[in-house]
């Protein structure tokens, strides 16, 4: 896979690795300043600063959380996120957890899904192979900066409808972002569309109903009123949060992978889960013979 970040673009971007056209679902070509489909359909994807830009205006839900992350409120939310990782260990040891989930295989061509910023992409192994996705530009731009010389492509787009083509990454990882997905089911059936057969897919963020102060004293406003103005999330946002805060992350990892676990991890300030498993082999099956299998999630 070629280098985005960190390389002049051109001739470099003239091999689409695992990307398939989002509009036919065919093989895209390099042009200079992004891919066109080699198919016919018309679409074509142009990168902007380092960023390959896959979808326009993220669908329903997702507009919400494009339109906090690429505002100044996520800025002040981070000051929450920083004491939930004191809280929890500090954020390396936090963060750590879901990490060592993945294989550590030379060479992983690993999807970051919801990349946001990158803050842990530099502590995986330097020979591996990442995609990022996220639907937020300014996000992206952050990681961009942070991560210059890593061989990793950034590309915005939408997690329920991933730009690649079936069975390409050796591991999938999803951290921070899948509670507020605006459909979480559908973006894991996407990655796991995408990893090949057996490949672990992993998945962790806060507990979706985290804020449970108010819902337990019967004022779930309260706890709405403690998203958007006390912890700065805004109105759209914290009423995205409430919509989801009862979504069944262990019963999607069921209905989706194979050899699924959901495991509660982050255990103060609201608590989070690790939610794994095993990309399922659906028919027909690619060759798959460099795929981890589930079995490098047991025991990691
Ligand atoms: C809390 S940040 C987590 C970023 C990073 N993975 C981390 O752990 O620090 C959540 C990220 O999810 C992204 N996001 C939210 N919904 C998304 C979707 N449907 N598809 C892709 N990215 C999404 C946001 O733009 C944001 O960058
Ligand atoms: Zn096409």
């Amino acid at each position: 896979m070629e280098t985005i970040i960190g390389e002049p673009l051109g001739a470099s971007l003239a091999d689409p690795g695992p990307l398939r056209c989002p509009g036919c679902h065919g093989a895209l070509r390099g042009t200079d300043d992004g891919f066109d489909c080699d198919e016919g359909c018309g679409a074509s994807l142009p990168i902007r600063d380092g960023v390959l830009v896959v979808s326009g205006a993220p669908t329903d839900d997702n507009q919400i959380a494009a339109d906090f992350y690429n505002s100044k409120l996520w800025p002040k939310v981070r000051f929450w996120e920083s004491l939930f990782w004191a809280l929890n260990g500090g954020e390396r040891r936090a963060r750590e957890v879901v990490l060592r989930r993945l294989p550590q295989t030379p060479g992983l061509r690993l999807l970051d899904v919801a990349i946001g910023d990158g803050v842990y992409t530099s502590w995986l192994p330097a020979d591996w192979s990442i995609v990022g996705i996220d639907i937020s530009m300014t996000q992206l731009a952050a990681c961009r900066r942070r991560n210059s010389g890593r061989d990793l492509r950034l590309i915005l787009g939408e997690a329920e409808d991933l730009p690649f083509h079936d069975h390409e990454f050796d591991a999938v990882l999803s951290n921070g972002g899948f509670n507020h997905f605006n459909d979480p089911e559908a973006a894991l059936r996407e990655m796991a569309r995408v990893a090949k057969p057996g490949a672990p897919v992993v998945i962790a963020d806060e507990m979706p109903d985290f804020l449970s102060f108010g819902h337990r004293l019967g004022f779930p406003k309260l706890d709405r009123w403690i998203a958007s103005k006390l912890m700065s999330m805004g109105d759209d946002f914290a009423g995205l949060v409430e919509r989801h805060r009862n979504i069944d992350i262990a019963e999607i990892g069921r209905r989706v992978l194979d050899n699924s676990r959901y495991e509660v991890i982050w255990r103060r300030g609201g608590g989070g889960y690790l939610m794994f498993g095993a990309a399922p082999a659906d028919e027909p099956v690619r060759a798959t013979s460099d795929a981890p299998r589930a079995a490098a999630l047991v025991g990691a």
